[in-house]
């Protein structure tokens, strides 16, 4: 298959790189984040998260996010959204899109949303309902495509039926998570594959975390399959709070220097980013994530 001439990005360094982090961010450095994120060329950005504060403390004040951003027609903000209560918030912040959540074994979902897989379909039944209704886009994310930090390898066909019921209620894409960062390329290929049989890869997208270093490889070989949308997180910030040991998610930085490289086009501009991702970590006193942003540094 040729590679794609253009790649969607979905940042999601506000919600996926800070959900995680312990350090208390306010209002204004999380919204400088975003508004640097916004001059990049980025046309999603993933701000936040109306889930539950006591679970996730750092994404507590998503309704300000929301309501203080530019909001401009050439870029989505998107919000996770677990159940009703969490849609009631992203209505009242006047959010035109959301995401919902599920997995791919009880044991992570009950850990990460308090519910099995089935109560979370039934749940989101409801959610999508509803945001169709009001005319809110969704977006679906699936974790632990290929394994589950508790139970371990998962099956492509597992994957495969949940992504197809996520469609069907409503989402317009679907991200494949491989939320603890352990599939390699060749895996990553044969799941898309066996997806590619009954879904149309348009309406997927992948979200690799960097645990074992492979995200990288990991998103070649999806662009090999057919894959034009990816998520990523400026300075390789990122990790769910459910998931042991899993590293941050793969660095913005380093996905646009590896489509600069194959000629494919973002419209996205590396060095607005690597100004971002250095803003930011600073702010949290940490290492940046990205190997682009660190030999930016180095050789200038
Ligand atoms: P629960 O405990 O089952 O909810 O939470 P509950 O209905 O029993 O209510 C308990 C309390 O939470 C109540 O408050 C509710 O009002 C409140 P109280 O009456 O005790 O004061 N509550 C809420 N508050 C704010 N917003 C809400 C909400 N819902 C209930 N929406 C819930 C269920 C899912 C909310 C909870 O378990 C939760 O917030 N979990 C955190 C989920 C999360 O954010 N995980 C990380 C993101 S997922 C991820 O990172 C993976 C991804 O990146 C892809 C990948 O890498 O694989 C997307
Ligand atoms: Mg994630």
């Amino acid at each position: 298959m040729p590679l794609p001439k253009t790649v969607k990005l979905v940042e999601v360094g506000p919600r996926d790189g800070l959900q995680n982090e312990k350090k208390s961010l306010s209002l204004e450095t999380k919204l400088t984040f975003i508004k640097k994120l916004s001059e990049s060329g980025l046309s999603y950005i993933e701000a936040g998260s109306f889930v539950s504060p006591d679970k996730v403390p750092q994404m507590e004040n998503t309704q300000e996010i929301i309501i203080n951003l530019p909001h401009s027609s050439a870029i989505t903000y998107g919000v996770l959204v677990p159940n009703e209560r969490g849609l009631i918030n992203a209505i009242a912040a006047g959010c035109k899109e959301i995401s919902i959540f599920t997995g791919t074994t009880d044991s992570f979902c009950q850990k990460n949303i308090n519910c099995d897989i089935e109560k979370s379909f039934l749940n989101y039944e409801v959610v999508c309902q509803k945001a169709i209704e009001l005319g809110i886009r969704i977006r679906g994310y699936l974790s632990c495509c290929f394994a589950c930090p508790y139970e371990g390898k998962v099956a492509p066909e597992v994957v495969s039926n949940l992504v197809k019921r996520l469609l069907d209620m409503g989402c317009y894409e679907v991200s494949l998570g491989d939320t603890i960062g352990v599939a390699t390329p060749e895996e990553v290929r044969k799941l898309l594959r066996i997806l590619s049989k009954r879904i149309s890869l348009d309406s997927i997208a992948v979200h690799f975390h960097d645990t074992y270093g492979q995200a990288i490889g990991n998103i070649y070989a999806s662009l090999l399959e057919g894959i034009s949308v990816i998520d990523s997180s400026t300075a390789g910030l990122g990790g769910c709070p459910y998931a042991n040991g899993a590293s941050g998610n793969v660095a913005t930085e380093d996905v646009l220097y590896l489509l600069q490289g194959l000629n494919i086009k973002t419209g996205v501009d590396l060095e607005k980013i690597i100004k971002a991702g250095n803003y930011i970590i600073k702010q949290l006193d940490r290492e940046n994530g990205s190997k682009v942003a660190l030999a930016y540094q180095k050789n200038r």
